[in-house]
This record gives C-alpha cells, structure tokens and sequence, in this order.
C-alpha cells in the first residue's frame, strides 16, 4: 500500500492516519459538547463518545503495533528523510523533546478517557440524564476533553518538527 503515508512527507500510512484521526477528533468532541450543552441531547452524545473512544482504541492500537512492531520506533521513519547517520541523530534529538511532552497527554489521555466512559455508562440511568454523577461527570468529561486536545496539538507539533521540516 502506502510505504510513505499519504500527507507527502516520508513517514507511514498509519501515521498519517492518526494524524488525521487527531484532527478530526476535536470538531467531533466540539459538536457532542454543543449536542449536551445546548440540544440538551444526552442519548446522542452518549453514543457519539462511545463511538469516539472504540474509533480511538482501534486507531491508537494499529498505530501503535505499526510503529513499534514493524517499522522498529519512530527514529527508523525518521531515517527515511534522514539517511545519514549524523543528519540522523540531529534530527532525532531535536524532535525528542517534542515527543516527551506529547507523550505526557498521549499516555494520560485513554485512562482518563475510559475512566469518564465507564463510570458514566455506569452511573448515568438509560436514557442518561443530568442526576447524581453529573458533577463527577463534568469533571471528568472536561478533564478528557483538554488531554485529548493537547494530545493532538503536541502530537500534530512533533510530527512537524520530526517530519514535515528538513
Ligand atoms: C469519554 C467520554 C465522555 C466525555 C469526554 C464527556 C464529556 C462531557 C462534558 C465535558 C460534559 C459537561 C458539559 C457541560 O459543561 O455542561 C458532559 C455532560 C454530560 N454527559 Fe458526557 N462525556 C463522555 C461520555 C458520556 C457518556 C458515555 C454518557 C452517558 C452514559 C454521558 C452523559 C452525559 C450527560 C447526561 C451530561 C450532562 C450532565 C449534566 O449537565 O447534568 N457522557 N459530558
């Protein structure tokens, strides 16, 4: 298929992919905001957060899978548009720090995020309502919100500065 993923850059279908899912996720998590906040829909932003979290877990699991068990870590991308062994090591030094603070959100994000999931599809009646863990919920729910966000924002800056810039 793709060996270099599908954005133009020298890097692999799966991590364009989840660029792309990153991108996406944050109007999609603004629309089930609005659908709670000001349709008052609560079974539709129900739904649409279970099926954000299931997309997530499947994309997050092949990236992960890809990049770590097929193409050996991220430096080998890098090697694609950095053949030679000094550019190599610039590069990947560079970009290092950019990837421990996106990991710092990436690696909280899917606790917090199946913590509110869970207990919101155990504690909120069916059809969900506002009750007794609407607070908790709130909490939790804006908590998820911001890491998945900053998650997309470092992750979108380490792919830039990793791969997008000479
Ligand atoms: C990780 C998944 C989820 C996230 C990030 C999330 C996020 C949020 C946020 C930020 C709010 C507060 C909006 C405000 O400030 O008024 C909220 C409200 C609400 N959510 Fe979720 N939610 C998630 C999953 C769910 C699920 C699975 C259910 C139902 C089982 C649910 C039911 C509700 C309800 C009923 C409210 C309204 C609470 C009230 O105003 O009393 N949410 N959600």
């Amino acid at each position: 298929m793709f060996t270099d993923g599908f954005l133009g850059y020298r890097t692999s279908f799966m991590l364009d992919f989840v660029v792309c899912a990153l991108v996406l996720i944050v109007p999609l998590l603004v629309y089930s905001l609005w659908l709670v906040k000001v349709k008052k829909n609560f079974t539709a932003h129900k739904w649409l957060q279970v099926a954000l979290g299931i997309i997530l877990l499947i994309a997050v699991g092949a990236f992960e899978i890809d990049l770590q068990v097929v193409h050996g870590g991220w430096e080998n991308i890098v090697q694609k548009s950095h053949p030679d062994e000094a550019a190599l090591a610039a590069k990947v030094a560079e970009a290092r720090p950019y990837l421990w603070v996106h990991l710092l959100f990436a690696v909280t994000t899917p606790f917090l995020w199946f913590s509110t999931l869970i207990l919101a599809l155990k504690r909120f009646p069916s059809p969900p309502t506002t009750g007794v863990h609407s607070r908790t919920h709130k909490t939790l729910g804006w908590l998820s919100t911001i890491d998945i966000t900053l998650t997309a924002v470092t992750g979108l800056v380490f792919y830039y500065v990793a791969f997008m810039t000479p």
